[in-house]
């Protein structure tokens, strides 16, 4: 393929990963960004082997063919619940690659590179490594977090902001090192040191964030992987690969930004380790009083005496997979008159727009799902609040309690309106692993159980 075509074909894989990211915005173009995004990745992927690759075609074919099968069968396999840490696997598979691609990069020491180029490609080199490993070694530790392998409780190191601060030192030396030796062939061993301190620095990072904080964590490993290719892109000389990673690390940038403010925390505070500790000194109060339980029927006659309902879906509704019985009940109440909406928190369920895409998928309406900040300050003219699977995004002590560790996190003030109706199947703590006051106010109905087969019951006596 000639050089020309190439450039084209790069120019428009990127301005359908323009419109791929533009599309992703809203709900209603989602499905049409994901096709630019594949369309655009498909064009890349082609130009790049038709008109770059000039040897090994077959290597090259074997590991698509693997890669690939492997790719089709997690994707056909995964539930909708494990999506988050499929997502931060995949990151981690970025960040090897940008470590693998720099090493080979490093060990094919070109002498015709010299001079000023030698010291910016020897940079380039470093860079890709460094952010390679940091995105590697965090993202299958978020793995692990997300998918409970590891615990979601911070381990804080004794004296661990000087620790990191010594790892920053030394691989600044290393770095310093690696130059200078690199030009006269060497360089090997303060790069291999700065791979091991990298991934140390990667596995301390995540393992320090607690577990209501983690969605900054996702969003910030999906940033570095964008990074981790751009810096690819630079050893590899491969323009689309700069463009297309500075275009997933900006995003995932800003990403963490609004993660950051829907969390009340601030960006380098997280990542310094810390929250969900608990805190103060003082442990979160141990919550304790009177339940009110009610069963179907009784939920569904709260309902149907409603003007107002607002539906609050959480990380249990995910994993009941109960978004179709959800869109049903929507639709007997809005048949009888009744006005139902959908409050979503920016965190809600374990990855970014999580809720929002289990509603689409049961086709609810998109203009009546809002975001948390547009209804907030309605619930005190809620008759009736349904909050399915959620936790933490409706735990006052996020506000009443100055030591919790989600204090400051805004919350979903359901508490405020008329009744709340809480669906889940026992009085266990949400993700924080903080106990919930809202169980306990008087005007708290919980619906125990499952929330898919609790849905169902409530539908049949609506419709009964
Ligand atoms: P959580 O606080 O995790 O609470 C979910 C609740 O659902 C649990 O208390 C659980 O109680 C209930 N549940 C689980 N399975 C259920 C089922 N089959 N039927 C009924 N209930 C079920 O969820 P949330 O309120 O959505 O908050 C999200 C949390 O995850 C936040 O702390 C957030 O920081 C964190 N997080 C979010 C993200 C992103 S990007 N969204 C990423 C990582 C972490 P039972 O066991 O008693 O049923």
């Amino acid at each position: 393929m000639q050089n020309g075509i190439v450039t084209v074909s790069y120019i428009g894989a990127t301005i359908l990963f323009i419109l791929a990211l533009g599309g992703l915005s809203h709900q209603e173009t989602s499905r049409r960004g994901n096709l630019y995004g594949m369309l655009g990745m498909g064009i890349a992927v082609l130009a790049t082997v038709l008109g770059i690759v000039s040897s090994n075609h077959h290597v090259m074919l074997a590991g698509m063919l693997i890669g690939g099968a492997i790719g089709l069968v997690l994707a056909k396999k995964v539930a909708m619940t494990q999506m988050p840490e499929l997502v931060a696997i995949l990151h981690s598979l970025v960040g090897l690659a940008a470590v693998l691609v720099g090493f080979v990069n490093f060990l094919e020491h070109n002498p015709d590179i010299t001079g000023v180029n030698r010291t910016i490609h020897d940079v380039e080199t470093y860079l890709g490594i460094l952010i390679g490993a940091i995105t590697l070694s965090g993202s299958v530790v978020a793995f692990g977090k997300l998918s409970g392998k590891i615990g979601g409780k911070p381990v804080l190191l004794p004296g661990r902001h000087w620790m990191n601060l010594t790892l920053l030192a030394v691989v600044i030396y290393s770095g310093y090192l690696f130059v200078g030796q690199s030009a006269a062939g060497g360089g090997l061993s303060p790069l291999i040191v700065m791979t091991v301190l990298s991934l140390l620095f990667g596995i301390h990072m995540v393992m320090a964030i607690g577990g209501a904080d983690m969605p900054v964590v996702v969003s910030m490993l999906n940033s570095y992987s964008g990074w981790a290719a751009a810096a690819t892109g630079f050893m590899l000389n491969n323009d689309l690969l700069i463009v297309v990673g500075a275009l997933v690390g900006s995003s995932g940038a800003i990403l963490s930004y609004i993660m950051c403010r829907a969390m009340n925390r601030k960006f380098l505070a997280v990542i310094a380790g810390g929250f969900g500790t608990g805190g103060g000194t003082v442990a979160a109060t141990e919550q304790t009083g009177e339940v009110t339980s009610v069963d179907a029927e009784e939920a569904a006659a709260l309902l149907l005496d409603a003007k107002e309902v607002m539906i609050v879906p959480g990380y249990g509704m995910a994993v009941a997979q109960a978004q179709h019985t959800v869109n049903e009940i929507t639709r007997a109440l809005r048949e009888r008159g009744v006005n139902v909406r959908f409050g979503i928190h920016p965190v809600a369920g374990r990855m970014p727009g999580h809720m929002n895409v289990l509603l689409a998928e049961a086709r609810v309406p998109y203009d009546i799902v809002f975001e948390m900040d547009e209804v907030n300050e309605d619930f005190p003219e809620v008759d009736v609040s349904m909050v399915i699977g959620a936790n933490d995004i409706v735990n006052p002590s996020a506000q009443e309690e100055p030591n919790s560790p989600i204090a400051g996190m805004p919350v979903l003030e359901v508490w405020k309106g008329r009744t709340t109706i809480v669906l889940k199947r026992s009085m266990a703590s949400g993700y924080a692993g903080v106990d919930n006051p809202l169980f306990y106010k008087e005007n708290t109905r919980m619906l125990f159980g499952d929330a898919k087969t609790s849905l169902d019951s409530v539908l049949k006596h609506l419709q009964g």
